[in-house]
């Protein structure tokens, strides 16, 4: 009997649903327009929301790093040592962000796998919206914490769910930031009124926050003015940043702390020089300037402005993630498809990363891409949409 043979079952199910996953090859630097498969294509699918990804000062900020420092790190900073450099970008992030301290993770996602069983075990409770990125959840499992899901973006839910368990040892709230699938931003100062009413801590993922909302792209904490309220901040550097890796941003005794308690800090290498390097000029770059934040606002309100007049259902985002909401699948799938034939990269999103019967066309906005490029995603947008009854 053939002992993997579950694998092949597993992965036809998903062929047979409409699930399965194809990761397509991108050739070349990312910006609005690129090489996926051997085809030029409007790229619509990345989280590059400033286009920093391939910018020139990130690029040279790289080369520069890897001539002084070579290209690994060698072992995990614990053993090895840190680079100046690792150092340099802590306190710029913590000096962005509005906050004491910040120590830096190999991405947002061990960020998160760092934090939370560094802050909670199992005699406590951990409140968590139901929306909330995978990487949350797993570092809750990874916690052995009792988790207790408060529904969706409700602070009525969530106090309700918080009062019940009010005699616990320790509560932690924890919310994305800005939610990755569907683009709304967490009801943050209700949540932190609840918290100081219930002396839970807080924490927020900023990851699709920072870069695209509050002053210069400073995240949600400074989109609400909620500077000193919120006791754990995490992010990322692979999105707005456009490089690599992730941190938490707080106070100085809490930085302390995960330097000595986060695993993924004591045991995986951090991110290399020429990492560290390009987010240190990313985040000199948003310092210097917030037109590139206006520039993806701009084209914010100009693509979801004209896909709301066509009717599309683009659900509760208040942010430049869109997803056109469709329904089905295996049609999500399919439009998708379509979308990449006229030159279009789009990507599909189904169960279990949104749920069952609310497949969707995630379209991501970027301050790299011109009127132009929008105008000719949503004349296609509109004609396949009609093609296909979604519209
Ligand atoms: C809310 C949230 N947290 C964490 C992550 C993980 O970030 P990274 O890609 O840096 O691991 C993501 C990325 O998808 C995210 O959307």
């Amino acid at each position: 009997m053939d002992k993997l043979n579950f694998i092949n079952e597993e992965l036809d199910k998903l062929k047979e649903a409409g699930l399965l996953i194809n990761v397509r090859t991108v050739e070349g630097p990312q910006g609005a327009w690129i090489t996926v498969d051997g085809k030029s294509v409007l790229n619509l699918s990345s989280n590059n929301y400033l286009g920093l990804a391939n910018d020139l000062q990130l690029k040279t900020a790289s080369h520069n790093a890897i001539d002084t420092y070579g290209v690994g790190p060698t072992a995990v900073r614990t053993i090895a040592g840190t680079t100046t450099l690792h150092k340099v970008l802590e306190q710029k992030l913590a000096q962005f962000k509005g906050v004491e301290s910040a120590v830096s993770f190999q991405s947002g996602f061990c960020a998160n796998l760092a934090v939370i069983p560094a802050i909670v075990g199992k005699e406590d409770v951990v409140f968590s919206d139901e929306l909330n990125h995978a990487s949350i959840i797993d570092g809750c499992r990874l916690s052995k914490t009792r988790v207790v899901r408060y529904k969706h973006g409700n602070p009525k839910d969530l106090q309700d769910k918080i009062h019940a368990e009010k005699d616990i040892r320790r509560k932690l709230i924890i919310t994305d930031g800005v939610f990755s699938m569907e683009g709304d931003i967490a009801p943050l100062p209700e949540i932190v009124e609840i918290a100081e009413k219930y002396n839970a801590i807080t924490m927020v993922d900023d990851a699709h926050g920072e870069g695209v909302l509050g002053r210069g792209g400073r995240g949600i904490v400074d989109h609400f003015n909620l500077h000193g309220k919120i006791d754990i901040e995490v992010g990322t550097m692979s999105k707005a940043f456009g490089v690599v890796g992730g941190y938490i941003a707080g106070a100085k005794r809490l930085t302390d702390y995960l330097m000595q308690k986060g695993r993924p800090f004591l045991f995986s290498s951090a991110v290399t020089a020429a990492d560290v390097a390009a987010c240190i000029a990313a985040v000199d770059t948003l310092n210097k300037s917030d037109d590139l934040v206006k520039k993806l606002w701009s084209n914010t309100r100009f693509f979801q402005d004209r896909i709301k007049q066509l009717m599309f259902n683009i659900g509760m985002t208040r942010t430049p993630i869109t997803p056109v909401i469709i329904g089905d699948a295996k049609v999500a799938k399919d439009f998708s498809q379509k979308l990449f034939d006229v030159g279009i990269f789009a990507q599909p999103i189904g169960y279990p990363t949104v749920p069952a019967g609310k497949a969707r066309i995630r379209v991501m906005l970027s301050a790299t891409h011109s009127e132009k490029d929008l105008t000719y995603a949503i004349e296609h947008i509109e004609k396949i949409g009609k093609s296909q009854g979604v519209i």
